[in-house]
Parts: C-alpha cells; structure tokens; sequence
C-alpha cells in the first residue's frame, strides 16, 4: 500500500482562507475586528522566528496583532499587569505569551493569569478542565489541527482505535481528549508503556508527539492506518553535504520513520508541511472563536472541537 499525502500546508491555507471570510464578515456586519496578542519575552531565536509568522499571518486574515516584545528580565509583576491591561482590552479577543518563558517566570502562574476566553492556546487550568469534562473551552493549537486533519480525511472518527504517543499537557493529552470526544477508543503511549509496537500495530489512527526523530518505524504501522506526525526534529544530514563553515548539513524529520511508514499506512502526514501550518491556522480560529463568543455571536462552523 502507498499511503495517501495528508497535504497539511493546503488544508492550513484552506483554514486561513475560512477565517478570513469569517473575520470579512464580522467587520462589515458587526464593525468587529478580532484582535491577538501574542507576548514574547526574551530574545529566543526559535521563539522570534514563530511570533514574526504568527504576527503576519494574523494580519494576512484580516485581523488586529498586538505584539508585546519584553526584556529577558523583566519580572513576574510587570508581565502580570501586562496580561491584566489585555484581559481588560475590548479590542484583544486572544492572548497568547510564548512559550518556554525565562527561567525567573512562572510559567504555571502566568498562563492561568490570562482570562481563560481569550486563552487561545487552551493552556489556562480552566480550558483544560472544560475539555476534560466535554465543555466548550478553548483548545490547544497543535491537537486541535490534528482532529481537523482526522476528521476531513475520515468523516466520522467513531469507534477507531487511536493511540497518541506522547503525554504533554501541550499535545497528547488534549489530543486524547478530544478523539475521546470524537468516540475514540484511545490509548495514551509513553516512555514507560511495555510492548509499545504491540500498541501501535493495533491503532486504526497514530498520532506521534514524542519528540524523537523518526521513532516509530513502518513495521510498527497497521496496515491502512492513518499516521499524523506531529515530531519536527532536525537530524544531520551528510548525504546534503557541508555549510560554508565546514557544519555538516542538516534536515527536518518527524517522530515516525516517514519512508516505511508510508508502504504501510492508508494515509500520512509529511514532516514538514503536514501538522507545523496547522497549528498557527489553528491559532486564528481559536482567536475568531473567542472574538465571536465575547460577542455572543455564533461560532464559526467548522473551526472548533
Ligand atoms: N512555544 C512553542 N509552541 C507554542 C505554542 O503553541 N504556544 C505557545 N504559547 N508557546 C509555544
């Protein structure tokens, strides 16, 4: 079997495109323009590089970026008031601080600072528990891009064995969340789970979030499964040969073996362009979602959980 190309940097674009029909239409009919604020703290390449992306897509949808850039040193007291003035912001509909903060910074405390409805990455103590129990919260980012990518390619989840591989609070356990609300039967894999390719060989669907390059290899595969790769991990690359400066070249792999699993899988998400553009499209739905919430409009269809 090849496996089918789950084609996520055409299906983000595709995102994008709703959201921005959507925010067209808040702003001529309601005279609403959704706003996010998206608070860096500290100069962290990795970190710059996705605030500069979030910042530009946010405004290519149509909507209002407030972005907050604030010493490596600042302290907890002047980023809390920061967060009070925006949760008091009638014009800022989602909050989002970038992660990893300083070492000096709360990083629990300052997330569940922000008011949970403008809580766009579904961090905040209460849009976790919400989830948990089936409520409507606002969802994390990156999951919430992967049911989207599930449920477009499948339809109906129901009653398919889903195992997530990996137990953060950021991905796998809202990812199970959610394809329990789905009516998954699903199992969460970890580190310390005994025969994890038995596990694996028995998922109709694998979401893969350790964070360990091309961990999973094909054989692991059941045969037409649908494999969504949420790993972005660069390995050397010395087949690509050297950088001017003699470094050894290098390239992106996700946590699945992407060559063999896709002899084995019905469909497969590729590293890069599969789950990475989702998770910012996903972003700007969660910030419409607030803005039409805060509102009391109706939420956008096809954009939630
Ligand atoms: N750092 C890396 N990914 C994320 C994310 O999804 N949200 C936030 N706030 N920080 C991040």
């Amino acid at each position: 079997m090849v496996a089918q190309v789950i084609d996520g940097k055409a299906f983000a674009a595709k995102v994008r495109a709703q959201v921005a029909d959507q925010v067209a239409k808040l702003k001529e009919e309601n005279g609403i323009t959704p706003g996010l604020a998206v608070v860096l703290v500290g100069e962290d390449p990795a970190s710059q590089v996705y605030v500069r992306s979030k910042g530009k897509m946010t405004v290519e949808v149509g909507m209002n970026s407030y972005e907050h850039k604030l010493d490596v040193d600042t302290s907890e007291a002047d980023l809390l008031a920061l967060i009070d003035k925006l949760n008091n912001d009638p014009a800022v509909h989602g909050i989002l601080v970038q992660l990893p903060l300083p070492k000096h910074l709360d990083e629990d405390l300052v997330i569940n600072s922000i008011d949970p409805a403008k809580d766009v990455d579904g961090f905040h103590i209460s849009n976790v528990g919400l989830l948990g129990t089936g409520q409507k919260s606002m969802v994390p980012c990156t999951p919430l891009g992967c049911l989207m990518m599930l449920r477009e390619h499948h339809g109906s989840l129901s009653g398919m064995d889903a195992v997530v591989i990996g137990r953060s609070n950021i991905v796998g356990k809202p990812m199970a969340q959610l394809l329990l609300g789905d009516s998954c039967t699903v199992t969460i894999a970890h580190s310390r789970t005994k025969d994890l390719p038995d596990v694996v060989r028995r998922a109709d669907i694998v979401v893969a979030a350790v964070g360990r390059p091309e961990m999973v290899p094909g054989e692991w595969i059941k045969e037409g499964a649908t494999v969504i790769d949420v790993g972005i991990n660069r390995i050397d690359a010395p087949e690509k040969g050297t950088n001017e400066d003699g470094s050894v070249k290098t390239r992106l792999v996700g946590d699945v073996h992407y060559a063999s699993a896709s002899t084995r899988a019905g469909a497969i998400t590729p590293v890069p362009g599969g789950v990475g553009p989702m998770t910012i499209a996903c972003l700007l739905a969660n910030t419409l979602t607030a803005c039409s919430r805060a509102n009391d409009l109706p939420e956008p269809e096809g954009l939630t959980a």
